[in-house]
């Protein structure tokens, strides 16, 4: 089992294959895209697998690959079959913003990936292509209904963002009526990518308001262990509700996640940007015993509570990071 020095259980592992997106966020990056990670920068196939594989063998049971898109990468579903075989897994998940995945449904099927989180930000393709840069609503839509169709779990990520996408946060409640996907209200966090600070306008307290206006009958629900958001239930709806209150709370005290970069960086925190690059250490040699050892010292130190610690003084360098690099 994997530990800090806080007693917190590392159980949770997110994967970034990719940091290319076919997507344009105004939240996330600029028109013209990020600085990408070259080509012999980026962790291959087969040193992915291998860090997953050291991680389920110290005791992590739950691996999510994020994008982007992470369909965007070459062959990205052989490395998923091949991740889903790992002994001690026992929840494959995948965060995507659904522009290419619904060709895979049927092997991720296969595979026993448990659930998806669908980027999705309106319901409106004019909002739609002016939020992404790109005319893709009619994919995404493709894909939410086809992973439905098949079963597989869905959790709708909405970014709430002031004076562009207010008039969906009704419809997209509403989607949770009848349709058994969660739909779930992101506070913006400063990563955009850009040069341009956010001043975060629509705040945990301020989406709650106005969706209990809409429905007084909301109730809370127990939110799962390490749980990202807050959830609630509205009476008669299949899915549920929640607020992750991304940038006003810290959830940081029953963290049990780190995060691998599409190049190796192992970030123990998500506001942590440097650790160390275990592709570096594998092309140097180290044996899955002493990458263990690398990987138990840098979670011992993971910080407490990295945000906490740094919303107070954000710098311009967080404030250029990007989520797509982060993966999420
Ligand atoms: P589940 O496995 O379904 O619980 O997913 P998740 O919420 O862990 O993952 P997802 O990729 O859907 O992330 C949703 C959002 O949660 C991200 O966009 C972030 O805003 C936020 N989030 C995820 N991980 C962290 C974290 O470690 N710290 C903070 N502050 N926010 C996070
Ligand atoms: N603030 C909040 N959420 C963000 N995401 C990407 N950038 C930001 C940001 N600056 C979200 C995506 C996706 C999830 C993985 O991260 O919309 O749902
Ligand atoms: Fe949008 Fe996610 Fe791509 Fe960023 S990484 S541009 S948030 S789809």
């Amino acid at each position: 089992m994997l530990t800090d020095k806080f007693g917190r259980n590392i159980n949770y592992l997110r994967l970034a294959i990719v940091d290319r997106c076919n997507l344009r966020c105004t939240y996330c990056m600029p028109e013209k895209g990020l600085s990408w990670i070259k080509q012999k920068d980026l962790m291959t196939d087969e040193e992915m697998l291998r860090i997953c594989s050291v991680f389920t063998e110290m005791g992590v049971n739950k691996i999510r690959i994020t994008g982007g898109e992470p369909f965007v990468r070459k062959n990205s579903i052989e490395l998923i079959q091949n991740i889903s075989q790992l002994d001690g897994l026992t929840d494959l998940s995948i965060t995507t913003n659904g522009l290419l995945t619904e060709q895979y449904i049927p092997q991720l099927k296969k595979y026993g990936i448990k659930s998806v989180n669908l980027s999705l930000d309106t319901l409106d393709k004019e909002r739609f292509l002016r939020i992404t840069r790109r005319n893709s609503f009619d994919k995404v839509m493709k894909t939410l209904y086809s992973l439905l169709q098949n079963d597989i779990k869905v959790k709708i990520n909405t970014v709430v963002m002031e004076g562009e996408n207010m008039e969906d946060i009704i419809p997209l409640v509403m989607l949770a009526k009848d349709l058994p996907v969660d739909v779930r209200f992101i506070e913006e966090m400063p990563f955009n990518g850009g040069d341009t600070d956010i001043s975060l306008k629509w705040n945990f307290t301020q989406i709650y308001s106005y969706i209990k206006e809409c429905f007084p009958e909301i109730q809370k629900v127990d939110d799962p262990k390490s749980s990202t958001s807050y959830n609630y239930k509205i009476p008669g709806f299949t899915g549920d509700v929640g607020i992750i209150a991304a940038y006003t709370r810290s959830f940081c005290g029953d963290c049990n996640r780190v995060r691998i970069t599409p190049s190796g960086i192992l970030r123990t925190c998500l506001y942590e940007g440097s650790g160390v690059n275990l592709k570096d250490e594998i092309r140097a040699g180290k044996t899955d015993e002493e990458l263990k050892n690398i990987i138990i010292n840098s979670i011992h130190n993971k910080s407490k509570d990295g945000w906490e610690a740094q919303k107070l003084s954000l710098t311009e360098s967080q404030i250029h990071q990007s989520m797509a690099t982060i993966g999420g």
